[in-house]
């Protein structure tokens, strides 16, 4: 089992399958002049799966896909078929922009893809294009719909709330997915912008956002029913009509109950986003390693995890990495 030295029992996966996107959101990419990884250093599915047949040997069993934008990846379903049928993999998500879910949400569907997370910052594309700088709003307003018809319930909406660009959104986006049935969750701003523009102005806190929501709906009602391990608040509306959630990364940290791994698109283990370490496990695979050397390399890397990734502290150093190149 793959418990750290706080006691923390680690289930779950994090599998970036490449760091490209087809946007560029400011607070995860640049705009222009992107390294982007060559093709021959991302890992296969090949790679992938066994990768993850060693994690599910010591007790993951939770795999969540991202990138980049994973839906970008050639073939994605045949990887998700390919996990999904591992008897050891009890829940496979994954994090979308959600621009390529009209055209592979029913092929998502069919392969074994259980939930989604769809990312969406605002209902008006002048600001949608302000933040990700590229065009594409009703796509992924598309995206949503299709993504429904094809038969994913209990979507999730994750929407980085931005200081003046999208506070004004908060009430339209809320009462957009009380109406679509979609769960809304609110995301601060992390230091893991490849601009390092980020400061801690440029954080709407979460608390701000559930007053605003809180002004306009009425009083929320804390909903503890969901595993301790997941970073969201959730609160239930007070007509029970959807719930809406809190990832307060920044001015409430959830380390004390992290049960995340993440691999990197070019197969590197890392214990924290905000973590400077990685663990190389395609030179392993690459170099006819062992399944027991993957293992060791697993529990090294979460012996070595830290009790918090300290964003909100003064000496805190930024990963080298950014988004993008993490997964999220
Ligand atoms: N801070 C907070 N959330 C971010 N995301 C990307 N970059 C950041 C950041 N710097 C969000 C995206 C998406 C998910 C992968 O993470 O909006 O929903
Ligand atoms: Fe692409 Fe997601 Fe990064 Fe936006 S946040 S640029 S959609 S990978």
């Amino acid at each position: 089992m793959l418990v750290d030295s706080f006691g923390r029992k680690h289930e779950s996966l994090r599998i970036s399958v490449t760091d490209r996107c087809n946007i560029r959101c400011f607070y995860c990419m640049p705009n222009e002049n992107i390294q982007f990884l060559p093709r021959e250093q991302i890992l296969t599915f090949e790679e992938i799966s066994r990768v993850v047949d060693v994690a599910i040997e010591l007790g993951i069993n939770k795999i969540r896909l991202t990138g980049g934008e994973p839906l970008v990846r050639q073939g994605l379903p045949d990887l998700i078929r390919t996990l999904a049928n591992k008897p050891g993999i009890q829940d496979i998500a994954l994090t979308t922009n959600g621009l390529l879910l009209p055209k592979l949400s029913q092929d998502l569907f069919s392969a074994g893809l259980q939930r989604l997370n769809i990312s969406l910052d605002t209902l008006r594309e002048h600001i949608f294009q302000a933040i990700s700088r590229r065009e594409g709003l009703q796509r992924v307003l598309e995206g949503i719909a299709a993504a429904k018809s094809a038969g994913f319930s209990n979507i999730r909406i994750n929407t980085v709330s931005i200081p003046a660009l999208n506070e004004e959104d908060i009430i339209p986006l809320a009462t957009f997915c009380r109406d679509h049935d979609l769960h809304l969750r609110f995301i601060e701003f992390m230091p893991l912008d490849a601009e390092q523009n980020w400061n801690t102005a440029s954080v709407l806190t979460g608390n701000k956002v559930r007053e605003r929501i809180e002004e306009f709906f009425g009083p929320l009602q804390s909903d503890d029913s969901q595993n301790a391990a997941q970073p969201a608040r959730d609160y239930a509306y007070s007509d029970g009509r959807q719930r809406v959630g809190f990832i307060n990364s920044v001015t409430e940290p959830f380390c004390g109950s992290c049960d995340r791994l993440r691999l990197t698109a070019e197969g590197c283990l890392r214990n924290c986003l905000f973590g400077l370490d990685e663990w190389d496990l395609r030179t392993i695979l690459r170099g006819n390693g062992t399944d027991e050397q993957l293992q060791d390399l697993f529990r090294e890397c979460v012996s070595k995890k830290k009790a918090g990734h300290g964003s909100d502290d003064p000496t805190f150093t930024r990963p080298t990495r950014a988004m993008y190149q993490i997964g999220g």
